[in-house]
């Protein structure tokens, strides 16, 4: 692929925003350019710099656009796609009533992959490059959805859920066919392409010990694969867990027994910790989702993003639980949740939580979620005047952190004008 530049208002980290003033983290370039080569990020800087370089070189210019890395959400559930906005319960009822029956109908190839395609589409018009997804527990989800991703070159995540108890008939496994069906498809899938696998036993309740077990068997013996599960999301879910591991010490604590803990392990919600388990979990060096707009939706609680200093938290949708595919409405519903609890999410924290944040919990903070010198070329323009009211309250601002506070209180998938994977357009 010839190189092409991206010119525009360009935004990139410079430093973790969480480890100290967020106004120092970034660096904003009002006329900025970005260098694709071969799907990478070849060079950054100014326009006049970087044009200077580059005499005669192919720019797509995005006057007045923001040029940022693409969004990060790690963790959603693809085939619960259609289970988005469903009335009126609560997480057990919810996954009983409306999660499962959905999740039936991945047994048919062909509806897994036409699931993947709408999937997809909705995600990077939404200015999504990589998710971290559950699939279910049938083979033949997984391959639709890393299928979908591969056409698109996209650098995804994802694994078969893993559910020997406490689920209907035609969505349960076993301990020794989850394991085999795991390896058979990271031997398929990892490291191909784009692709990495995650071992995905769906939680606690929905897993026998010996499955637990069998997961964590395999993830050791695949170095480079991640584990994604569901942690501490509701109180009646918590109390369940208590009555099916009476010996363990908590929810995080029986994880922790199978070997499910440590770098690459992604834990959605842990909302209700425990002093022990968020101690526990930050020396695992363990990651955490935190999911916004689901847990408000489903009522689950107020996540605790101020308490969780040194521990990796990524944003993510939590589709169907979620009821936004936008990273922008979910960066704004982590502001409200915040501000519920006393403090004021920083738009610069935000969008850090929704891209190399997420990355590094995914453990792809040296690839994607930034623009940078030898990053993927993963890339988002997003029009600040997108709508009326946006371009009229952006019109105020004064700063460009003024701007990003704007557009994740008032954007949605309209301020999205353009998306780049591995550096060819999608949008
Ligand atoms: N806990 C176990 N499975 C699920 C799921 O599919 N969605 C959510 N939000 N929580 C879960
Ligand atoms: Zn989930």
């Amino acid at each position: 692929m010839t190189a092409f530049a991206i010119r525009g208002e360009t935004f990139a980290f410079v430093a973790d925003p969480f480890a100290g003033p967020p106004h120092e983290a970034y660096r904003h370039d009002s006329d900025g350019a970005v260098v694709i080569e071969n799907g990478g990020i070849r060079e950054m800087g100014t326009a006049a710099d970087v044009l200077a370089r580059n005499p005669g070189i192919v720019v797509d210019h995005y006057p007045g656009h923001l040029v940022l890395a693409g969004f990060v959400d790690c963790h959603i559930h693809y085939p619960q796609t259609r289970v988005i906005a469903s009335y009126g319960a609560q997480l057990i009822d919810w996954l009983n009533t409306y999660t499962f029956p959905a999740e039936l109908a991945f047994a048919d190839p062909g509806h897994a992959a036409a699931a993947a395609e709408v999937f997809f589409a909705e995600v990077l018009r939404n200015g999504t490059t990589t998710v971290s997804s559950y699939c279910t527990v049938h083979p033949q989800s997984v391959d639709a959805f890393f299928a979908a991703a591969s056409a698109r070159n996209l650098r995804v995540a994802g694994g078969k859920v893993l559910m020997d108890r406490n689920a209907p008939a035609g969505l349960t496994d076993t301990p020794q066919s989850a394991y085999d069906d795991t390896k058979a498809l990271i031997a398929r899938w990892h490291g191909k392409g784009r692709n990495v696998y995650a071992v995905s036993p769906r939680f606690a309740p929905t897993s026998s010990p010996e499955q637990l077990e069998a997961a964590g068997a395999v993830w050791r013996e695949h170095p480079g694969t991640l584990m994604q599960t569901h942690l501490n999301e509701n109180k009646d879910e918590i109390a369940w867990v208590r009555q099916l591991f009476p010996d363990a010490p908590d929810y995080f604590g029986v994880y922790e027994r199978f070997g499910l803990t440590g770098p690459g392990a992604n834990f959605g919600h842990a909302i209700h910790l425990t002093e022990r388990e968020r101690v526990a979990l930050r020396e695992s060096g363990s990651g955490i989702s935190h999911c916004p707009t689901s847990n408000t939706f489903i009522g689950s609680g107020l996540f605790d993003l101020a308490g969780m200093r040194e521990i990796p938290v990524g944003l993510a949708t939590d589709i169907g639980g979620g009821s936004s595919f936008s990273m922008l409405a979910t960066m704004k519903a982590a502001y409200e949740v915040a501000q519920l609890r006393g403090h004021s999410l920083h738009p610069v924290r935000a969008f850090y939580l929704a891209s190399l944040g997420s990355a590094r919990v995914l453990r792809m903070d040296h690839q994607i979620g930034n623009l940078a010198r030898g990053f993927e070329a993963d890339v988002i323009v997003l029009d600040p005047r997108a709508k009326p009211l946006l371009a009229e309250r952006v019109g105020q601002a004064r700063s460009i952190e003024d701007v990003l506070f704007a557009l994740m209180i008032l954007g949605d998938d309209r301020a999205v004008k353009a998306v780049y994977a591995a550096g060819n357009r999608l949008v």
